[in-house]
C-alpha cells in the first residue's frame, strides 16, 4: 500500500510517499523544508512564524513529494486526461497529530484533513513520537547487527532511546506499537540542552549539530594540541557532572547539566578577566570553547548510554533502538553501538535511522501509518471533520 505522510509539528514541513509491504517500509520519496535558517535569528523556533510558514510550504512540499514518488492520489483511470496524472495511486494519508506545537499540528492535520476528504481516503492520526521510533523500520534505515548476526530488522522486546528537542526516554516495546516508558527526562529534554549550551556559548540555533561538529574536531586533535589550544589552566577545569547516571531509576536530567556550563563559563570568563588587561577580548576565549563542547556531549552520551544498557539488561530485550533528531549524534551512535556489542549478550541487534531520518520528517510518519493501518485499518477514519489533534499527546 501507498501512504502520504505529512509532519509539521515544528519548524520541518515535510511530506512524504511510502510503500508498505509485507512488513517492510520503503521510501518513495521524503521532501523536508526546514524553517532552520527563518528560525536561527531569533535562536530558537518561534511558533507563530512557523506556522506561517508552514502555510507558505504544505502545498509545494506536498506535490514535489507526490511527484518524486511518481504518484498520484487518485488512480490515473479516474482522471479524464491520464497523461497529466501520474501512476500509483495512495492508499492512505498520515498526519502528525501531536506532540508538537498546536499553531504548526494545525497546518499539517487541516491539510491532510482536506485531502482526505476532497480524495476520498482515509485518514490516520499518528504520534510523533511514534513516528521517530518507527523510522527504525524504514527500509533506508541502516541496521547495525552485532557481527555474529544477520537480523536486518529490530525484533521484540526491544528498548527505544528517543532522544530529541522536546522528549528523552525510555520506551520498552513488547512488540509493534505496544509501548511501555520506562523512564523519561524529569526537565529539559536532551536536545534541549544542546540547543541552550550552543545558546550560553554563543553558537548559534539549533545547537546539537554545531556543538557536534565543534566537538567532533575537538575529539580529533592530538593531545598536544589540544595543551597549546586549551593553554595552562583550562584543560582541568572543564568537567562536568553526569546528571543522575546512578540512580536507581531510568529517568534523566539535564537542566542542571546546562547550568554547570553556565557557571563554568562564568568561572573561567572571571579568571580570565582578572589575568587579561585588554578589555576588549572576547567575553569567554574561543579556544576553550571546543572543550567545552566536548565534555558537554560526553557527559550527555555517558548517562544515555549508561541507562540504556542498564535497561535492556534489566528488561532482557533483543533489540536497542535509538531514535529522535539527537540521535544523528555522531558519538551517541558510535557509544551506544559499541557499548550494545560489549555489554550484552551476543545477539542483540542495534537499531539506528540513518542520519537525515532521526531528525523531523514525514516518511518516519508514513512508517508508523502503515504498521496502525495494518493491525487496524479501522484506525483510521473516512472523511474525518475537526480531527483531533494533542500539543502533549503522550506515547
Ligand atoms: O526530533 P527533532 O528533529 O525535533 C523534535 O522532535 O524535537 O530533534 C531536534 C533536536 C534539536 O534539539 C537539535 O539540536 C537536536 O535534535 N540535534 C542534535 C543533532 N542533530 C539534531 N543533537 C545532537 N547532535 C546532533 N548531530
Ligand atoms: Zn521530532
Amino acid at each position: 500500500m501507498r501512504i502520504l505522510s505529512i509532519e509539521t509539528s515544528c519548524d520541518e514541513t515535510s511530506a512524504s510517499v511510502v510503500e508498505g509491504n509485507r512488513g517492510m517500509v520503503k521510501i518513495l520519496s521524503n521532501i523536508i523544508s526546514s524553517q532552520i535558517d527563518i528560525h536561527k535569528k531569533y535562536g530558537g523556533v518561534v511558533p507563530e512564524v512557523a506556522a506561517r510558514n508552514h502555510i507558505l510550504n504544505i502545498v509545494p512540499v506536498i506535490d514535489e513529494a507526490l511527484m518524486a514518488a511518481d504518484t498520484d492520489l487518485l488512480p490515473s483511470a479516474s482522471f479524464p486526461d491520464k497523461g497529466r496524472h501520474r501512476k500509483g495511486a495512495i492508499d492512505l494519508i498520515a498526519v502528525t497529530g501531536g506532540p508538537g506545537l498546536m499553531s504548526s499540528l494545525l497546518i499539517g492535520a487541516q491539510t491532510a484533513e482536506t485531502l482526505a476528504y476532497a480524495w476520498r481516503k482515509p485518514l490516520l492520526v499518528v504520534n510523533h513520537i511514534e513516528g521517530h521510533i518507527y523510522a527504525n523500520w524504514l527500509k533506508q534505515v541502516c541496521v547495525y547487527p552485532n557481527p555474529k548476526s544477520q537480523i536486518s530488522k529490530p525484533e521484540f522486546p526491544a528498548l527505544a532511546l528517543i532522544v530529541s528537542g522536546g522528549h528523552t526516554q525510555l520506551v520498552l516495546m513488547r512488540d509493534h506499537l505496544k509501548y511501555k516508558t520506562i523512564g523519561k527526562t524529569r526537565d529539559d529534554a536532551a536536545g534541549e540542552a544542546f540547543d541552550k549550551v550552543a545558546k550560553i556559548l554563543g553558537l548559534g540555533y539549533p545547537g546539537g549539530p554545531i556543538i557536534s561538529r565543534i566537538a567532533g574536531e575537538y575529539n580529533r586533535m592530538a593531545v598536544r594540541e589540544k595543551m597549546e589550544m586549551a593553554q595552562h589552566f583550562y584543560e582541568n577545569k572543564i568537567k562536568l557532572p553526569r546528571p543522575m547516571i546512578d540512580s536507581d531509576n531510568f529517568d534523566f536530567s539535564f537542566s542542571g547539566l546546562k547550568t554547570a556550563v553556565l557557571y563554568m563559563v562564568r568561572k573561567i570568563e572571571s579568571e580570565v578577566s582578572m589575568l587579561e588587561t585588554d578589555k576588549h577580548k572576547p567575553r569567554l576565549q574561543k579556544d576553550v570553547i571546543p572543550a567545552i563542547c566536548a565534555e558537554f556531549q560526553q557527559a550527555v552520551t555517558d548517562v544515555l548510554v549508561h541507562k540504556t544498557i542498564k535497561a535492556a539488561k534489566k528488561y532482557k530485550v533483543i533489540s536497542v533502538l535509538l531514535a529522535g533528531g539527537v540521535a544523528a549524534n555522531n558519538e551517541l551512535r558510535t557509544q551506544l553501538e559499541e557499548a550494545v556489542v560489549k555489554e550484552l549478550s551476543d545477539n542483540i541487534i542495534f537499531s539506528v535511522p540513518e542520519q537525515k531520518l532521526c531528525t523531523d520528517n514525514a516518511a518516519m510518519v508514513g512508517a508508523a501509518a502503515y504498521y496502525r493501518y495494518e493491525k487496524n485499518p479501522k484506525s483510521a477514519k473516512m472523511a474525518q471533520v475537526g480531527m483531533k489533534i494533542n500539543p502533549n499527546w503522550e506515547l
